[in-house]
């Protein structure tokens, strides 16, 4: 059990870890103590991703399809068991092929609860037994768990984590969502397109307050009204008690109590990172004070031989950073020239519609000290593509250097944004300007047009709205 590279944790932190670490030659283990693909695979992204893909495609069969003309005979609705047992094989399909991925690169997977015994000893306790492993290096990518609130324990039947609201066979008829973020938009959207009554609460004066671009933001909150969402922004949960089967939720809105009721409870309120456990102050390491392992560019720790990545080592808490970081950390290891030095992490939130991002807002633009901004818009609904899906909310919106065009920032939202983001994040890492982006040729008809006209908007000249030549404006670099 003495491994060149120890990685702790099978999430798309570790998992790419390990196996880039194998490909590079070093004899490799990952522990994992429940499933391979960590909270992603399993309890994260992609099951979140299954069920708003179904939900999407109920809404558009029961919205969209007799404008289309298609004719549907009898009732369109979900059968809540069958949708989770396919939402589970999803799951099954891709932690198996992590698995495949681990054995046919030769990683020895471990299964169990890893502490550290000292900087160069682990103790691993499995189903059956326990056992040491050493390592020269030790990767620690053991990721993050919900965030809980005094007086809404978590027992994923009546106040449920994320984990228990994908898991869910029955469809609750009405739902309280604390926490109007990432996760809990996202839930209450498919929720609210299969059936449920969904109310938000939100503490601060709006939803993903500070997190992405206010009028990406607005789109999406229209959108969650239509689906008949309510928004209770300036609204803390304060407790909540058990009536009948279901529960009355005590709230303040704007200062003043009220009370909600509902069947369950969602609380959605941000992850931490899961350093209080494996022994890892026991060891000495470094820890900040929100509970993020200290680490270097190189993603070292303050123990030489250890390493961490992924959401217990910073933010953002978001899996391909976790996998940037993987294949950094292995090659690090190997003995490569490598640093995280990126210009960008992409964002997606896979609300209706999407939201998308690279780079930083026009807020975050001003306080980094640029203050000359050109910043141009293309609307969906001016796009042949997006016409001809029937899916026409939204933008896409550029933010540029006035002084040299470079791009510094494009906020999506609209359909398929988190598919389209992947050139503005290219863009931005090679320093692009929006002239590249407005010069080169876009595929018709798609959705990605929208990312050369929102460059031609900037410019001040896109063919399909109309704008007027910027020289004929009085305020050229503001907004176009
Ligand atoms: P979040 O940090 O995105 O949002 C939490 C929200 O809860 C905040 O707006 C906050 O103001 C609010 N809040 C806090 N306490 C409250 C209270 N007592 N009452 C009412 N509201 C309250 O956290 P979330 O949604 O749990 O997501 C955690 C992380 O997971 C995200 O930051 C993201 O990094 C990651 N994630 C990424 C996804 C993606 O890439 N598509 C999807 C889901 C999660």
């Amino acid at each position: 059990m003495n491994f060149d590279v120890c990685v702790i944790g099978a999430g798309p932190g570790g998992y790419v870890a390990a196996i880039r670490s194998a490909q590079l030659g070093l004899k490799t283990c990952v522990i994992e103590r429940d499933r391979l693909g960590g909270v992603c695979l399993n309890v994260g992204c992609i099951p979140s991703k299954a069920m708003i893909t179904a939900s999407h495609l109920l809404h558009r069969v029961q919205h969209d399809a007799p404008e289309m003309g298609i004719k549907i005979g009898g009732k369109v609705s979900v059968d809540m068991p069958t949708l989770l047992s396919w939402k589970n094989s999803v799951c099954e399909r891709m932690s198996g092929g992590v698995q495949q991925l681990l054995k046919g690169n030769s990683v020895e997977v471990m299964s169990g609860e890893a502490t550290f015994k000292n900087a160069t000893t682990l103790t691993v306790k499995g189903k059956d037994k326990t056992q040491d492993v050493t390592a020269k290096h030790f990767v620690i990518a053991t990721g993050s768990r919900p965030i809980e609130i005094p007086g809404f324990a978590f027992d994923e039947k009546i106040v449920m984590s994320s984990t228990g609201a994908l898991d869910l066979d029955q469809l609750p008829k009405k739902l309280v969502v604390i926490g109007g973020g990432y996760i809990g938009l996202e839930i209450a959207g498919y929720l609210a397109k299969l059936g449920t009554e969904v109310t938000v609460l939100e503490a601060n004066k709006e939803i993903l307050f500070g997190v992405v671009d206010k009028e990406c933001v607005q789109v999406v909150a229209r959108k969650l009204k239509k689906l008949g969402v309510q928004i209770l922004t300036d609204a803390k949960a304060k407790g909540y008690v058990k009536k009948g089967s279901g529960v009355e939720v005590t709230c303040e809105i704007f200062g003043k109590e009220e009370k909600l009721v509902a069947d369950k409870i969602l609380v959605t309120v941000g992850r931490k990172p899961n350093s209080d456990q494996m022994n890892l102050k026991g060891i000495g390491l470094a820890i900040d004070e929100k509970g993020f392992i200290k680490v270097d560019a190189k993603r070292r720790t303050s123990l030489p031989n250890i390493y961490a990545i992924g959401d217990i080592a910073c933010q953002p808490m978001l899996a391909h950073k976790a996998s940037h970081e993987g294949v950094l950390v292995a090659e690090v290891i190997g003995g490569k020239n490598r640093a995280y030095d990126v210009k960008t992490v992409p964002a997606v939130i896979f609300t209706d519609p999407e939201i998308a991002s690279a780079g930083m807002t026009e807020e975050e633009c001003k306080a980094k000290g640029f203050t000359d901004l050109r910043v141009g818009k293309f609307p969906f609904a001016a796009n042949g593509r997006a016409v001809s899906m029937m899916e026409t909310d939204g933008f896409v919106k550029i933010v540029a250097n006035a002084k040299n065009n470079v791009v510094l920032g494009v906020h999506i939202v609209g359909p398929e944004a988190s598919n389209l983001i992947s050139e503005a994040a290219l863009a931005i890492e090679m320093g692009a300007t929006v002239e590249d982006l407005a010069l080169t040729i876009h595929p018709h008809p798609t959705l990605g047009e929208t990312m050369m006209e929102a460059a031609e908007a900037t410019l001040g000249h896109a063919i399909h709205v109309i704008q007027r030549p910027l020289s004929q404006r009085k305020t050229p670099t503001a907004h176009v």
